[in-house]
């Protein structure tokens, strides 16, 4: 695992996209995992900017979201379908039928996960997942105590998870869906390269967990321990509870440019 320390939040946008751009350049066709929420925002930014800049393009690429809540429609401003579309594809060129997501809506919720699963390996995999992390330890929606080997599939959001959400339906916590369908942990770690971003002083305890906590249910992100190609990309904030930071700090530093993350 390596891990970038970075001044402020939208340094982290930089450090993602150059590795977007070096996997566009190696593949051409990229298929993206895609996660929403606050954390991805300066990464998003950065895309629109080179595509806007014409030094990008997103038009070969595909997206898969990371999660979807259960009974929004796809047309409601906080489902996550409707965030990425304004985030990202309003914003770049990427198209917009290159994007699936979850089915939060299905008639049949136990059947839409592993569709959503077969649909990920029928388009060859996930290349880049980008993730942010809960307050709570959670990628995705994989709360604390999700299987380490679970697969896409509905999960129930903590107290916490909503709280934390609220902020994107008027401020009420009881707004906020109770259910989610969501890539399962190991649905995530089958991707080929794991991109977890963070920022500010309420997620350095869920990154040092992350990091440098035990391999736990209990902490769904520290699973990506166990996947041959993570980078964790977070602000000084974030980076905050690390006891190893200068040696992450100078590992970086050290790099030839060649290398990227
Ligand atoms: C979003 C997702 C979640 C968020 C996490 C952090 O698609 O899967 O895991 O990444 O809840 O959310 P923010 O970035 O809003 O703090």
């Amino acid at each position: 695992m390596e891990v970038v320390i970075v001044a402020e939040a939208r340094a982290i946008g930089p450090v993602v996209v150059d590795a977007v751009a070096a996997l566009i350049a190696r593949s051409g066709a990229p298929v993206l995992g895609l996660a929403t929420g606050s954390s991805p925002a300066p990464v998003y930014d950065e895309l629109a900017a080179r595509v806007a800049a014409g030094t990008l393009s997103l038009a070969g690429a595909r997206g898969f979201l990371l999660d979807e809540y259960v009974g929004l429609a796809p047309t409601h401003p906080a489902s996550y379908r409707a965030t990425i579309e304004a985030e990202l594809v309003a914003r770049t060129d990427l198209p917009t039928g290159a994007v699936t997501g979850p089915d939060g809506t299905a008639a049949d919720l136990a059947a839409a996960g592993p569709a959503y699963d077969a649909a990920i390996a029928a388009a060859g995999g996930i290349d880049l997942q980008l993730l942010g992390v809960g307050s709570d330890g959670h990628i995705g929606f994989n709360e604390p105590t999700s299987s380490l080997g679970s697969r896409t599939r509905v999960k129930t959001l903590t107290a916490r998870t909503r709280a934390d959400n609220a902020r994107f339906f008027g401020a009420d916590p009881d707004a906020v869906p109770r259910h989610v369908l969501t890539q399962g942990i190991a649905t995530i770690l089958a991707a080929r390269h794991l991109v977890l971003v963070a920022s500010g002083t309420g997620k350095a305890a869920a990154v040092s967990a992350t990091v440098e906590g035990p391999v736990t249910a209990f902490v769904p992100a520290s699973a990506l321990q166990l996947h041959p190609h993570v980078t964790v990309v977070v602000d000084e904030a974030a980076a905050g509870g690390l006891a190893l930071a200068d040696y992450y700090r100078a590992t970086y530093a050290d790099k030839p440019p060649w290398q990227g993350v």
